[in-house]
């Protein structure tokens, strides 16, 4: 089609509208999160993870037996499968990124499924609902492997975020912790068309099934400009080792034009409305622990870059700081996104399903024009 306008390349996608949807709303310049019409900052610490996931799926809260039979059918699904239990365990945790660890037990997860290829939106809710009550399990065992420590069996009395706490650090958690553990659970649910999202939907677009969606979804958030930058946050507070670092951290991070993890985002123009729940659980949970200069050193940082360039802390900055003081270790950080994520990434799964149509982009030809073959 001639226009009359010079094609012209949108880098990165900025403000590109790729597809409709009903399930998250993003205000860039005035910093707010909508899942499904809910704020954010009105349900982050006061719903339950599984119910934000049905919130996800289908439009709106459960009832109280929608929730609790919904809760039920997820915790069914916690046990590790025999063949991801043994590939788990001799997986070379102390080498490979623990992204790809997770990435190949969902793989392996769609092949063993003889139903892997049923793309009606029941087959795909019943396969979603196994896959958030089994990854917590597969990401605490990757936790303790890495740690040369036994993975513990799931406790089907404890509900989901004190169950994952529990198979993370084989003790029932406080009250505090399954508090943070839950809230940081609802607060990486769902992103709009962030880049694993988009993979996602891009590969049932193609009429691929669900888990190589998830699959696709995972090997994009494992990127250090995605999800990846939560595990790299917490290497820059490590980095900085105490509160009296932080302004020479800062200087010369701006000289070098380094780009500091935790900082910044494509859509917000302000801090990032995440970030909120996760500063004051990492500040309570970091009191509690006897550590409080982890959460110094982070509030000094982030005020230092806001005055000094005007960055924004997102998501992953204080994120970091929950995720330690919840006892994950440094590395698994970016596997816990998936365990929520995978909420937020089914429910655009299936909306793609309910409505599709390939998505096929074009690019802009900027190589050789038509010469001979053979060359001269
Ligand atoms: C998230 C991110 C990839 C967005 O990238 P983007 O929309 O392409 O934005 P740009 O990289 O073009 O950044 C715009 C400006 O802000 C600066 N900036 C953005 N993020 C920065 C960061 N984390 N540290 C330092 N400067 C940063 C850039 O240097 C650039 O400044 P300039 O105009 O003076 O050159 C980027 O902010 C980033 O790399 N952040 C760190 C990784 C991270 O935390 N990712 C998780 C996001 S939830």
């Amino acid at each position: 089609m001639n226009t009359g306008q010079e094609p012209r390349v949108v880098s990165g996608l900025e403000g590109v509208l790729a597809c409709g949807s009903s399930v998250c709303f993003i205000d860039g310049p005035a910093g707010t999160l909508l899942y499904r019409g809910y704020e954010i900052g009105d349900f982050v610490e006061e719903a339950a993870f599984l119910d934000v996931a049905w919130l996800l799926w289908h439009g709106d809260w459960p009832t109280a037996a929608e929730s609790a039979r919904f809760a039920a059918a997820v915790t069914a699904h916690r046990a590790l499968p025999p063949a991801v239990a043994e590939y788990l365990a001799g997986a070379p945790m102390a080498t490979a990124n623990p992204m790809a660890v997770v990435r190949t037990a969902v793989s392996m997860l769609g092949a063993d499924d003889p139903s892997a290829d049923d793309l009606s939106a029941a087959a795909v809710t019943a396969k979603a609902t196994a896959l958030l009550g089994l990854l917590p399990t597969v990401v605490a065992a990757m936790s303790r492997l890495t740690r040369f420590q036994e993975p513990v069996a799931p406790d089907p009395d404890l509900d989901h975020a004190a169950n994952f706490g529990y198979m993370l650090t084989g003790q029932r958690p406080a009250a505090r912790a399954a508090h943070a553990l839950n809230a940081a659970l609802n607060t990486y649910a769902e992103h709009e068309l962030n880049a694993s999202t988009f993979a996602a939907r891009t590969t049932v677009g193609t009429l691929s099934d669900y888990y190589s969606a998830v699959v696709s979804a995972i090997g994009a958030v494992k990127g250090s400009l995605h999800g990846g930058a939560v595990d790299d946050a917490m290497g820059v507070f490590a980095e900085i080792g105490a509160p009296e670092g932080v302004a020479g951290f800062a200087a010369a991070a701006l000289e070098a034009r380094r780009k500091v993890p935790g900082f910044g985002h494509r859509v917000y123009r302000t801090r990032d409305p995440r970030a909120a729940a996760m500063d004051r659980l990492a500040g309570e949970l970091g009191a509690a622990a006897g550590e409080p200069e982890w959460h110094d050193i982070a509030t000094g940082l982030e005020r230092e870059l806001k005055e000094r360039k005007g960055l924004n802390a997102n998501v992953d900055y204080y994120s970091a700081l929950v995720l330690h003081h919840l006892g994950f270790p440094l590395k698994m950080f970016t596997s816990f996104i998936v365990t929520s994520r995978v909420a937020g990434w089914t429910a655009h799964i299936l909306e793609q399903y309910a409505d599709n149509r390939l998505i096929r982009p074009r690019s802009l030809y900027q190589g050789p024009a038509a010469r001979p073959y053979p060359p001269d």
